[in-house]
């Protein structure tokens, strides 16, 4: 047995006396004959409320979301392949304390944002799919929220930044505590079992959740997100991190452009509509929770970047996201305020100008936004 395996090879549980044997016994037990089923047809799946074979892959239904799986599979990496040496040096030789202050928060909160994503995709929206194709991708998307949670573990880890100061940030600052409560509010909404998707209320609130969930937390709130760190990574500042936002950053769009999917289908199949007023009601929640948080992580503007550029991008992005789901555009006029962050989630694009092996790990096409 080599090391690795004897390291899991608990030495210290005491040596227990083997059960004894049962008695010999001479009776045999006879299996029932299995009836045999019906086969299953692609037309019989649906998203939710589906009565096909849950544990019968082909012949698919949704044949793009095994597509998302593949595509997904794609983008491999490992925290710890990421140089961050320089990022030690620049954190605490280099940032201002502005710069310092925005890094930190923007790392609190993305950590606890990320385990958010995970329990929600996990817990509360994998078990209501009624098709395997989805939840397969879904399942892969649990990992890589996972590997999003030790991303930025590794990255407190090595700058050595106080760590129970930071994992409690969000909960005592109340700037970044409001994003992750309104999340929380939503995922408390869908976080059961017994939901009854076939009741049409509670089916409209399970379709607004996840849009809420893969159009704004994912779709806005995450991508955006990374936009101060990146902000750095131009200026030639923290570059092993922002290596790995970018890395994490490829994942979100999926996940956002798979939830975004998956809704309109839903819609479609089961005829729903969703109420404009509660659609309404999202964008204006998340867009006071981001100006809070945009104005706290930015009490000063840092070189090149300002609470009113992240702001005016998210309202910008939310505009697409809304395109994307058939809805009108909650900020209408919105400006891009960044015109240079889709060039850095589109990686290709950007060959020449990181000196990482980003391009080298994304062998598929271009990502659908
Ligand atoms: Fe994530
Ligand atoms: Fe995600």
């Amino acid at each position: 047995m080599n090391a690795f395996f004897d390291d899991w090879d608990d030495a210290s549980v005491p040596a227990t006396a083997a059960p004894e044997a049962p008695a010999q016994t001479t009776q045999t037990v006879q299996a029932a004959p299995a009836a045999a089923l019906a086969p299953i047809k692609a037309s019989d799946k649906r998203v939710v409320n589906g009565h096909g074979d849950i544990n019968q892959l082909a012949p698919f239904k949704y044949a793009w979301a095994w597509e998302f799986f593949l595509k997904a599979n794609r983008n491999h990496w490992a925290p710890t392949e990421i140089n961050m040496a320089q990022d030690v040096q620049d954190y605490h030789h280099k940032l201002t304390p502005a710069e310092r202050h925005m890094f930190e928060n923007v790392l609190a909160y993305l950590t606890t944002s990320d385990i958010l994503a995970m329990r929600n995709i996990g817990l509360a929206v994998m078990e209501k799919m009624t098709a395997p194709e989805l939840q397969i991708y879904q399942a892969r998307q649990v990992y890589e929220e996972a590997l999003h949670t030790w991303t930025y573990q590794h990255c407190i880890e090595t700058l050595n930044l106080e760590q129970e100061e930071i994992y409690n940030r969000y909960r005592v600052v109340p700037a970044i505590h409001g994003k992750i409560a309104l999340a929380n509010r939503r995922l408390e909404k869908i976080l059961r079992s017994d939901l009854d998707l076939s009741n049409r209320e509670t089916l409209h609130e399970f379709a607004l959740s996840y849009l809420f969930f893969a159009g704004i937390f994912e779709g806005c709130w995450f991508y955006n997100g990374f936009s101060p760190i990146f902000a750095l990574q131009r200026r030639g500042l923290m570059k092993g991190t922002a290596e790995q936002f970018q890395y994490i950053m490829r994942d979100e769009v999926l996940h956002c452009a798979f939830g975004l999917r998956v809704i309109r289908e839903l819609m479609q199949e089961e005829n729903l509509t969703l109420d404009p007023k509660a659609v309404a009601e999202l964008w204006a929640e998340a867009d006071a929770a981001e100006e809070a948080y945009a104005s706290y992580i930015l009490q000063e503007a840092i070189l090149g970047y300002s609470a009113d550029l992240h702001l005016g991008q998210f309202r910008f992005v939310a505009n697409r996201r809304a395109r994307q789901m058939g809805l009108s555009e909650p900020f209408p006029g919105a400006q891009a305020t960044l015109p240079w962050l889709d060039e850095q989630a589109n990686l290709r694009k950007e060959k020449n100008f990181f000196e990482t092996r980003v391009t080298e790990y994304q062998t598929g096409g271009s990502l659908v936004w």
